[in-house]
């Protein structure tokens, strides 16, 4: 085989002269009679290379039998191009291979679809043929950047002291609040692992053996409803440390998310800002905030418990809520853009969304703005302009309001800032605005009682563990989400250390002492024997890689991604399993009747 002296997409002109062996993929292919023209790839890019019949007529000889994606290597001479036809758009477009010699190492069928073309292709047939998919540069290149930012993560946490450390795939269930994925025992009957669906309770526990500084590149599992930045399977950036408080977490988290930003030449300032809940949750009607745009929640409860409204009256009397937000310059919104928020609030669960645009032709006086709105007829003047003046309005700006409970108000207008900068296309483009948000509430009512906003492992702001006492739901924890641009890039916490305290929380998230000892007996005993204070958090890659690299799904930056339906397309998984292996797992299957009996 002819060995690669160079690859194909590094050759410049300084190189002119030089004789070359180049080992990769035809890309393109076209015969004008005497001359061959490939563009010739591998993985760093793309080179013409000409084999002409009558200087090299052997060569010429093989190359009419290679097509697109045959495998082949080949020696020849970097010459320049002549003037006409220089490509500027490619890298190595000064510059073309004179060949004379080719070797086919492997030939490939006609492709189902085109690499070298962008065509539009049906996104499973992509996931079936993943190798032909990632052979275009562009998929490619996330990779590469993927590599590198996780070797640049990796030589950061080295150089800080953290250890790299493996913990179980085949495990016990750990609560992140998704299902597990289980996997059969064949040896013990009747019994499961559990698949991680975060390596947590593991790298507490490596705390607990005074390995102070923990890290993994961490696969976890979760059997969730998959979404554009969710899979089924994914990875982590996984951190613990111990003798520390929430700052020095936060400040080695900021340090990994330079590194990774630099592979990009982005530079991050910090310390990225803080943002507590409340506040996310008031100002942004979101627990993860995108602060690329204004936007602002408004809040007009107090002042329209005297209006003659009916549905803010009611609402604001009502111990409810009424927000809104100023669009400035809303009015390029479309009376039919403004019909279609109507119904995507209603969508999420409000009762409708009231809204007003002040006309752009408007005197700049509030007293004189001149309305187009469903909505100005039911208040007084002088209400009007205290309203225009609670907003900051001016001409041209358009108000939209929800009135509701608490979190549906909340809820809603979060949804519609997000929904409104979409339909305005306000959002730039290759912006990063990073924040924390911090001081999460630590329960939430579910309808079968507590649970844990992040996991049970959190530390609750307390004292003492008598100020677990009160209310659970004023109880709020140190606990802290990483936000990019409306994204959760990652989120952690200060854990509990006492195995007192960590009993209570699980009690009070109605898990009994039996329970509590039968799922995490080994984590509790571990904080009997001496476990320090500690902290930690996880990013989630492959959202991070995302991001970096702007794709618009998180299957872009896995190489063998599931579809939304979570399975496998390239090599059909999941998928039916003999009878054999079945009954070795003591495991036998429902029929389809009792199956749709629900037995
Ligand atoms: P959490 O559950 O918040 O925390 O997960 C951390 C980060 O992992 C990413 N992530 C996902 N990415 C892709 N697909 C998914 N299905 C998915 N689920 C989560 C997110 C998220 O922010 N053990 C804690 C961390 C800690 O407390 O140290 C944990 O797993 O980017
Ligand atoms: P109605 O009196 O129900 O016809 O509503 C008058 C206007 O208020 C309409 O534009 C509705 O979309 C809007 N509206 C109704 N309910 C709410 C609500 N809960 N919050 C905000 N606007 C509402």
């Amino acid at each position: 085989m002819i060995k690669r002296t160079a690859h194909s997409g590094e050759i410049r002109s300084s190189d002119i002269n030089k004789e070359v062996a180049l080992n990769g993929w035809v890309h393109r292919r076209r015969d004008h009679g005497g001359v061959i023209f490939i563009d010739f790839r591998d993985r760093s890019g793309i080179v013409q290379v000409t084999i002409n019949s009558s200087t090299h007529l052997q060569a010429h000889t093989v190359a009419e039998g290679v097509r697109s994606e045959f495998v082949l290597a080949l020696r020849g001479k970097v010459i320049a191009r002549s003037p006409e036809t220089i490509n500027s758009k490619m890298p190595t477009g000064e510059v073309e291979i004179e060949c004379y010699e080719v070797e086919v190492l492997s030939p490939s069928k006609t492709p189902v679809y085109s690499v070298a073309d962008d065509e539009e292709v049906d996104e499973t047939l992509k996931l079936k043929y993943r190798y032909l998919e990632l052979r275009k540069k562009s998929k490619i290149d996330k990779f590469i950047l993927r590599h590198k930012a996780v070797q640049k993560v990796r030589e950061y946490l080295d150089e800080l002291g953290f250890l790299d450390v493996e913990t179980p795939i085949l495990t016990k269930s750990t609560p992140e609040g998704a299902r597990d994925y289980l996997v059969p025992s064949r040896v013990n009957p009747g019994n499961f692992f559990a698949l991680p669906q975060s390596p947590q309770l593991f790298k507490q526990i490596l705390m607990s053996a005074g390995f102070e500084k923990y890290y993994q590149v961490a696969r976890c599992f979760r059997d969730e409803d998959l979404r554009a930045d969710r899979q089924p399977e994914f990875t982590q950036i996984d951190v613990e440390m111990s003798f520390v408080d929430a700052d020095d977490v936060m400040a080695v988290t900021e340090g990994m998310l330079k590194a990774a930003f630099a592979v990009i030449g982005v530079e991050i300032p910090t310390p990225i800002s803080r943002m507590h809940y409340k506040e996310a949750m008031e100002v942004y009607g979101s627990d993860k905030p995108d602060l690329r745009y204004d936007l602002q929640l408004v809040d007009i409860t107090d002042m329209c418990k005297v209006v003659e409204f009916k549905v803010f009256n009611d609402v604001s009397n009502s111990g409810g809520l009424v927000k809104g937000i100023n669009i400035k310059q809303g009015f390029t919104l479309t009376r039919k853009n403004l019909d279609d928020l109507v119904d995507f609030s209603k969508k999420f669960g409000a009762k409708g969304m009231a809204w007003i645009s002040i006309k752009e032709t408007s005197p700049a006086d509030p007293a004189q703005y001149e309305y187009q709105s469903p909505i100005v007829k039911f208040f007084k003047p002088e209400e009007l302009v205290a309203l225009m003046q609670k907003f900051d309005a001016a001409p041209g700006d358009v108000i939209i309001f929800i009135a509701d409970k608490y979190a549906t108000t909340h809820d809603v207008l979060g949804r519609l800032r997000l929904e409104v900068a979409k339909m305005l296309n306000i959002t730039p483009k290759q912006k990063y605005v990073f924040t924390w948000v911090t001081d999460f509430p630590m329960f939430e009512m579910h309808d079968d009682g507590l649970g844990a906003l992040h996991h049970p492992f959190t530390m609750p702001n307390i004292k003492d563990i008598s100020d677990l006492d009160g209310d659970p739901l004023k109880l709020s924890s140190v606990a802290y989400d990483i936000i990019l641009n409306g994204v959760e890039l990652g989120g952690g916490s200060i854990r509990i250390h006492r195995s007192d305290v960590q009993l209570k929380i699980l009690n009070m998230l109605n898990i009994s002492n039996e329970s509590a000892d039968e799922k995490f007996g080994f984590l509790l005993q571990a904080l009997e024997y001496g476990t320090p204070p500690h902290g930690g958090l996880a990013i989630g890659l492959d959202r991070l890689i995302m991001m970096m690299t702007d794709s618009e799904s998180i299957r872009d930056v896995i190489a063998f991604p599931k579809t939304q339906s979570a399975i496998c397309p390239l090599t059909n998984a999941p998928s039916p399993v003999a009878n054999k292996q079945l009954k070795e797992l003591s495991i036998k299957l429902r029929t389809p009747t009792e199956v749709s009996d629900g037995q």
